[in-house]
């Protein structure tokens, strides 16, 4: 059973009050907060089983490195991928799209070959790819969502034309919490032999994710939004793609020998890790997605549901209200601005007062918030320890936000 004041209590900050008030915190888009599980376990490695990774052969450093490549493990098990050896360690979802951009796409692509994306994208599925753009003259082709928000799978199919190399899609918008039917959408790229790109960044956090499900060749996350450190995160790799990839960033670890005159690269997955990573903010997002894995994805996502369903129906009540992209089954991310009223951001700061946490602005997805003809937007994202009690409380903010400035 599902028993959100037990799982609350796991998270020592949501005890804490902001501006004299509870903290109702409702910017887990942005990043979620962290359990007391994932905390001790990064105290516990920096004071007990501390050292460099693949490097030494003491004790420590032997130590460190089976519970670093330990995670390789847990981030294949949470994403329900075949093989460790297709994970690759990043600092999160915006270095590992870079990776494919740089180390897959950027050699495969001539000017005049096209990139499919959908207009849901977050900028760091977007940015890399204007790169190729900029230096190799590769087009970008769009897919407009539809009215509400949501995105047709058929529709990102037949984009893909004779030139497409690539589609690059989100699974869930970090804006509007629109689902895409990316196991649809890899089906049809799959038949016309083009690979696909998973933003996994939200999608991940509020589903059960499987690989062979969805049928990508890439997979990203990024593990601050699943309760896990900042500058952790992964990318899964189908192994054919791996094979076809150069190395990304050059340095200790990627290399198997270095002469004055040539260099051997490691094997994947090493061959795209260079330098000292991250080591104890992966070893504390395996902590993390070892303690979601135990409450249950789909129990988190049960939840989530219930709370997107209750603020969907309060939210109804409130004319002065519009929320961007209204789904059906959408995620529990709710965009919105006020009818007539202020400036995202001056609500944030009211709602802020109220101890009400959110993100206003355009959540790196200016090419949604163009769509939707918003420049800027108000977004409470819900996260697996938020209750309808908060939902209360953010309305209640809300109303007082439409008094203040109708
Ligand atoms: N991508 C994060 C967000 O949606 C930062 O807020």
């Amino acid at each position: 059973m599902y028993d959100v004041e037990t799982i609350r209590a796991d998270f020592p900050i949501l005890s804490r009050e902001v501006n004299g008030k509870p903290l109702v915190y409702l910017d887990n888009g942005a990043s979620a907060q962290k359990p007391r599980v994932v905390i001790d376990a990064m105290t516990h490695a920096y004071e007990k089983e501390y050292a460099n990774v693949h490097r030494g052969l003491h004790y420590l450093s032997n130590l460190a490195t089976d519970k670093y490549e330990a995670v390789r493990g847990i981030v294949a098990r949470f994403l329900n991928a075949p093989d460790p050896e297709e994970i690759v360690f990043t600092t999160g979802t915006t270095e590992g799209i870079n990776l494919v951009s740089y180390a897959w796409a950027a050699p495969r692509m001539q000017a005049g070959d096209e990139i499919v994306l959908s207009v849901l994208e977050h900028h760091a599925n977007i940015v890399p790819w204007h790169f190729l753009r900029e230096r190799q003259g590769v087009v970008l082709k769009w897919v407009e969502p539809e009215s509400d928000g949501a995105l047709d799978p058929q529709k990102v199919i037949d984009a893909i034309g004779p030139k497409t190399k690539l589609v690059a899609v989100t699974q869930m918008s970090n804006v509007t919490g629109t689902l895409v039917d990316v196991a649809t959408i890899c089906r049809g790229a799959k038949e016309k032999g083009v690979p696909v790109l998973v933003d996994g960044s939200q999608g991940s956090v509020h589903r059960p994710v499987s690989i062979p499900e969805i049928g990508c060749d890439f997979y990203a996350i990024t593990g601050h939004k699943l309760y896990g450190p900042s500058g952790s995160g992964a990318i899964w790799i189908a192994k054919e793609r791996m094979k076809e990839m150069r190395p990304f960033l050059g340095g200790g670890d990627m290399i198997r020998d270095v002469y004055r005159d040539t260099v051997t690269y490691n094997d994947p997955p090493m061959k795209f890790e260079a330098g000292t990573p991250g080591i104890v903010q992966q070893i504390g997002m395996g902590v993390a997605l070892e303690y979601l894995m135990g409450l249950g994805m789909e129990n988190i996502a049960a939840h989530e549901a219930e709370l997107a369903a209750y603020a969907t129906q309060r939210f109804k009540g409130l004319n002065w209200l519009n929320i961007q992209g209204s789904a059906p089954g959408k995620g529990a991310i709710f965009s919105m601005t006020l009818e007539g009223a202020a400036h995202a951001h001056d609500i944030s700061t009211v709602l802020d007062k109220k101890g009400v946490a959110v993100r206003a602005g355009t959540h790196c997805a200016m090419p949604l918030l163009d769509f939707f003809g918003v420049t800027a937007t108000c977004r409470a994202s819900f996260g697996l320890y938020n209750t309808k009690a908060e939902v209360d409380k953010l309305i209640e903010a809300l109303e007082l936000c439409h008094e203040l400035f109708a």
